[in-house]
């Protein structure tokens, strides 16, 4: 019975394999849950065959080889498509796979003059049965794509030499001779297949992130948010602390508590921000507005001394006349911090000598 359909090579077994697990005789460094990502990485521009020559293939190949017997991951196999790759790898615990990745990419780059598009599309793949659906859906890549037969092999294929070892001792009496020989990759092939060939739920056809589509127009299986979705707790319900407005009209006390800390955060962030051009003393003076720009009111006229704290902190949302918007810039929580600062120089501005302490007004006295 031949339950996907394909042609039998010649040699092949005329049974079954009985095979539950793909062979995974893997290196001690590595991690002991044994995460494998499935890796593409695309060259550009797409649809150019940069990858499948004989030469590029075993370079690319011996790459891959010297990075298993280093430690720098472990390669389970690979699979050159004209203009991607496809790869099974494991990494080590110390690296991170990125900076693995785009070494490797780079060293192609300059090496074989193989030109890449931007980073790599990775997914981790959880059970031993992806890993299975995996390699026959990589396997499968070039009979998909039209390049090869079902029935022939594909010279741009490599797989980790504990595989091979693994499946050669499997198919030993099927295989005599050499285990390299022209019958051994048919072999591996059908393993893969056979493997992968469960009629269970594993597998369903399923759509994954960032894979191609060919149902949606824009070919990408990842669809864009539908409109006014937020994220979970994203829903900023709180308006008076996210526009300083309750029902249109400006709030006129803090929505957050008024602390020293919110305080010595908000000058910081004043001085480092506003004061350019507002100056730190809030008049309207700064460096900026000192070099030509229009310049801003001061903070200690009435109007503004008497405006809702509200008012300020929408300024800073949204910008004012020729002052441009800060939302992008400063968060909520230090729009306040701000406001509540600005406050603060306000009523710093604006005290009676007959308001202050007995010693203060004598401090003041020894100035004058
Ligand atoms: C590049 C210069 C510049 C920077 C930086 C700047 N502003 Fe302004 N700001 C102005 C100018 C100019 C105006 C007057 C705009 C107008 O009336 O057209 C203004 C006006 C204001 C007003 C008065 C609005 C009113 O009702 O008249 C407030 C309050 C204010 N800015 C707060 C801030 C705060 C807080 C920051 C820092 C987060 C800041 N500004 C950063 C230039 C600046």
């Amino acid at each position: 019975m031949n339950q996907i359909g394909r042609a039998r090579p010649p040699g092949a077994p005329n049974r079954h394999p009985q095979r539950k697990k793909l062979p995974h005789e893997r290196p001690l460094w590595l991690r002991p849950e044994g995460e494998i990502f499935f890796v593409t990485v695309c060259c550009e521009p797409r649809g150019k065959n940069q990858l499948c020559y004989s030469n590029i293939a075993r370079a690319i190949f011996d790459s891959v080889e010297f990075r298993n017997q280093n430690a720098i991951w472990y390669a389970h196999l690979a699979c050159l498509m004209p203009d991607h790759l496809h790869a099974l790898i494991s990494f080590p615990y110390e690296r991170s796979m990125k900076q693995i990745m785009s070494d490797w990419k780079r060293f192609l780059a300059t090496r074989l003059k193989i030109e890449w598009q931007r980073d790599f599309f990775d997914h981790r793949l959880r059970k031993e049965e992806s890993c299975r659906e995996k390699a026959d859906y990589i396997r499968a890549n070039p009979v998909r794509a039209g390049l090869i037969a079902p029935s022939e092999e594909w010279p741009y294929f490599w797989l980790a030499d504990s595989q091979k070892e693994n499946a050669n001792r499997e198919y030993g009496v099927l295989c005599p001779g050499s285990p390299g020989g022209r019958a051994l990759p048919l072999l591996l092939a059908l393993a893969f297949l056979f493997a992968a060939c469960r009629p269970d739920m594993e597998n369903q056809p399923k759509a994954k992130p960032l894979s191609e589509s060919d149902f949606f127009s824009n070919q990408a299986n990842a669809r864009p948010l539908p409109p006014h979705t937020v994220e979970r707790g994203g829903a900023r319900e709180n308006a008076a602390f996210y526009t300083g407005l309750t029902n249109g009209t400006y709030i006129t006390q803090i929505p957050v508590q008024l602390t020293p800390e919110l305080l010595a955060r908000g000058q910081e962030r004043f001085n480092a921000i506003c004061a350019e051009c507002h100056d730190r003393t809030g008049s309207g003076n700064g460096m900026v507005i000192q070099r030509g720009f229009p310049q801003p009111p001061s903070f200690h006229l009435d109007r503004l001394r008497n405006a809702p704290i509200g008012h300020f902190f929408d300024v800073i949302t949204k910008g004012y006349g020729v002052m441009y918007p800060y939302a992008t810039r400063v968060e909520p929580e230090d729009r306040w911090a701000i406001a509540a600062y600005i406050r603060a120089l306000q009523l710093s501005h604006d005290i009676k000598a007959s308001e202050l302490t007995p010693d203060e007004q004598r401090k003041l006295g020894n100035k004058q």
